[in-house]
């Protein structure tokens, strides 16, 4: 029977983590349980650096970004030697199953501690939405309003100036951040992995815009990965009438307090985390499926495909 749990957070971090370990932590209490929370992910896991948390240890950390525990990567986790020292730790403190917020990258970091023996559940902490076990992340939805409300502002100075502006938002190489936002800003144009890069098409496009269409601006959102914005900046300024700008939103979209919908999905899938543990499962990963909180594998969530987005590449077509 599981008695104390450990809670960390890892990988970048995400927007809604801290409501995750407040879920976590008081659903855990309420139950009878002892909690600790890592420091700094796998990170401080290895260096045994830890609280025992107690109510209290969450009061006033649901509006908050970040991540109260801190956040790192460890390269190293991959090693069987180093998940050994983990575990060394888990054990000498007693703790018996673990909740890991992160990614994919955390998550195999909790499948091979479940492997040797420390239940672990994961949930997913990212704002990249890359996660095939969970129709959305926590941290996806602040990190959209935040691109959201940047774009808008970018658009009010671009008609000013017949700009085209090229918004690079993150999303590792998951395009899901960047064609929200591009759907939700009715921008001109969408790059991301899945629709793939032509220049000539995207001077032709802009072409069109300035010349037929007369309009006052475009924006085009890129994923980061894709593309050098800097660069089709400057050959939209030489190439088509428009004058390009690039604007690289960068870490501002990690930040910020979580939005009520990222603080109600990682108060669910903190309670899930904790029921689950006390029902003795471990190596599986906490999701959001038509509105239900659901749990599957770790492994399954890994293998499975990406979600198409081809409704929603068609529907930000039909828009124009
Ligand atoms: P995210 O969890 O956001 O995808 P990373 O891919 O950077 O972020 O992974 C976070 C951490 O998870 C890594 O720094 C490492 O400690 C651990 N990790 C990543 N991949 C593995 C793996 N294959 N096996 C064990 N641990 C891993
Ligand atoms: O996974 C979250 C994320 O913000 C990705 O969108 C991005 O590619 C990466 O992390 C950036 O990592 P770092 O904070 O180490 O620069």
């Amino acid at each position: 029977m599981v008695r104390k749990i450990g809670v960390l957070t890892s990988g970048g971090d995400a927007p809604g983590m801290n409501a995750a370990i407040r879920s976590v932590t008081r659903v855990a209490l309420n139950n009878g349980l002892e909690v600790y929370g890592i420091y700094d992910g796998y990170k401080g896991l290895l260096e045994g650096r830890m609280m025992k948390m107690e109510r209290s240890s969450v009061s006033d950390i649901l509006s908050r970004g970040g991540t109260i525990l801190g956040s790192a990567r460890l390269p190293e986790f991959k090693e069987d030697e180093i998940q050994d020292k983990c575990i060394e730790h888990l054990k000498e403190n007693g703790i018996d199953a673990l909740v890991v917020i992160g990614g994919d990258g955390s998550y195999r970091g909790a499948l091979a501690l479940t492997k040797k023996g420390i239940n672990c559940i994961g949930l997913p902490g990212t704002i990249d939405n890359d996660i095939s076990g969970s129709d959305l992340t926590i941290g996806f939805d602040t990190a959209l309003n935040t691109c959201v409300e940047c774009v808008d502002k970018l658009r009010d100075t671009s008609s000013s100036h017949h700009r085209c502006s090229i918004v690079e938002v993150m999303g590792n190489h998951c395009g899901d951040l960047a064609l929200y936002t591009a759907i939700s800003c009715g921008a001109e144009m969408v790059i991301t992995p899945e629709t793939g890069y032509d220049e000539l098409e995207v001077l032709e496009k802009l072409r069109y815009l300035d010349n037929a269409v007369h309009k006052s601006h475009a924006i085009v959102i890129v994923s980061e990965k894709t593309t050098d914005v800097q660069a089709l900046a400057s050959k939209i300024s030489q190439n088509t009438g428009f004058s390009g700008r690039a604007t690289v939103l960068g870490h501002i979209q990690r930040g910020g307090s979580p939005t009520p919908a990222d603080r109600m999905l990682a108060s669910r899938m903190g309670e899930k985390a904790v029921d689950l543990l006390m029902d003795g499962i471990g190596g599986h990963c906490v999701g959001i499926m038509e509105n239900e909180i659901i749990s599957l594998p770790i492994a399954e969530a890994l293998e499975r495909p990406r979600k198409s987005r081809k409704k929603l590449y068609r529907l930000f077509d039909r828009l124009y």
